[in-house]
């Protein structure tokens, strides 16, 4: 034994390194198409997609493409699809969300007919896309965002949603005693099978920058009354708390990556489902990073929802999914 080397009977964490099979047999945490939900986007009135500038690959979509795109996600074993849907007309109530003709319940209706139960097709439950102000809620008489006159809103718009064949309703806004509400209103309706994912620590992040190119946002101002204040981590799991005892069924966790720490905290205390949301700002790094050369973007890309996993996520909405879970097929 020459000075440098290991004593015999050394421990060497490297064995279990040292070739592909040995790795792949020894890994803690697998990524498979259905850990993956896809977001789409469609818009009323277009005659054909447009491609988002600030999310490459990312359109919106016409109906029929719309279609086309849940169609393949299917194929490719997503297990999930979650619409948005961008409307021609705003007011200040965001009439269009619970109008059985708006776009979005449209699409819901389109796409179930086209996949069925293939897969779990889920609607966006909130009122931003749909405002003339851009809020995720009404206003008062003050231009504040009004909590409880909202959640009348939101039961409205999750009767609409259900009605048109939504699986699940992913209730993004942040208002205090959402999911409860909705609840209610759903069961009343007869919706006892409808799934309620709420987004339970939700942040005001500056990562959702192209999310507001892609549902041509009408925000002036930010969402900081209602969304939480990034500093914070304790009041992720108070915001659990209550959402458990309103009847969730499903809980997110959003940003992803910069958020990790907080999907850990939750995924450890969570009784049910943990989501995280891998969002448009981090999808545009990825993209415009691995277009500058800077990284290689299929391993970027499949490490960054591998960390989701590890850190306690159970599914992760990506603008990725239908992509990825090509590639996991492939491999
Ligand atoms: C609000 C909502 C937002 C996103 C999803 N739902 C925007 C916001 O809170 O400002 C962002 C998603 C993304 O950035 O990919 N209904």
């Amino acid at each position: 034994m020459s000075d440098r080397s290991l004593p015999i009977g050394a421990v060497r964490p490297r064995r279990l390194r040292q070739s592909a099979a040995m790795r792949r047999l020894t890994s803690e945490t697998k990524l498979q198409p259905e850990d993956l939900i896809e977001v789409l986007f469609v818009k009323e009135g277009l005659e054909a997609p447009v491609e988002l500038t600030s999310m490459p690959g990312v359109r919106q979509h016409t109906l029929d493409s719309l279609v086309e795109a849940a169609e393949r996600a299917v194929e490719a074993g997503v297990g999930g699809i979650m619409l948005f849907g961008i409307p021609l007309e705003y007011d200040e109530r965001g009439s269009q969300a619970d109008d059985p003709n708006g776009i979005l319940n449209v699409a819901v209706r389109r796409v179930k007919d086209a996949v069925g139960d293939r897969t779990v097709v889920m609607t966006d439950l909130c009122l931003d896309e749909f405002t003339s102000h851009g809020h995720c809620g009404v206003l008062d008489e003050h231009g504040d965002v009004d909590n409880d006159a909202t959640l009348e809103r939101y039961a409205s718009i999750a009767v609409a949603q259900a009605r048109a064949g939504s699986d699940v309703l992913g209730l993004s806004g942040m208002m205090d005693g959402q999911v409860g509400a909705v609840r209610e209103a759903l069961d009343e309706a007869g919706f006892t099978n409808t799934v309620i994912m709420a987004y339970t620590a939700k942040y005001a992040s500056a990562f959702y920058g192209p999310f507001r190119e892609a549902v041509d946002s009408q925000l002036s101002g930010d969402r900081r009354t209602y969304q939480q204040d990034p500093a914070n981590a304790r009041e992720a799991l108070h915001e659990l708390q209550l959402d458990l005892a309103e009847g969730a069924d499903i809980v997110m966790v959003k940003p992803g990556l910069p958020y990790l720490d907080i999907l850990k905290d939750v995924a450890e205390a969570s009784p049910v489902p943990v989501w995280s949301y891998q969002i448009s700002g981090e999808y545009a790094m990825l993209e415009f990073a691995s277009a500058a050369g800077a990284i290689d973007r299929k391993p970027a890309v499949l490490e960054s929802l591998l960390a989701f996993k590890r850190a306690g996520a159970d599914a992760v909405m990506t603008y990725y999914a239908t992509q990825a879970a090509e590639w996991l097929n492939e491999q």
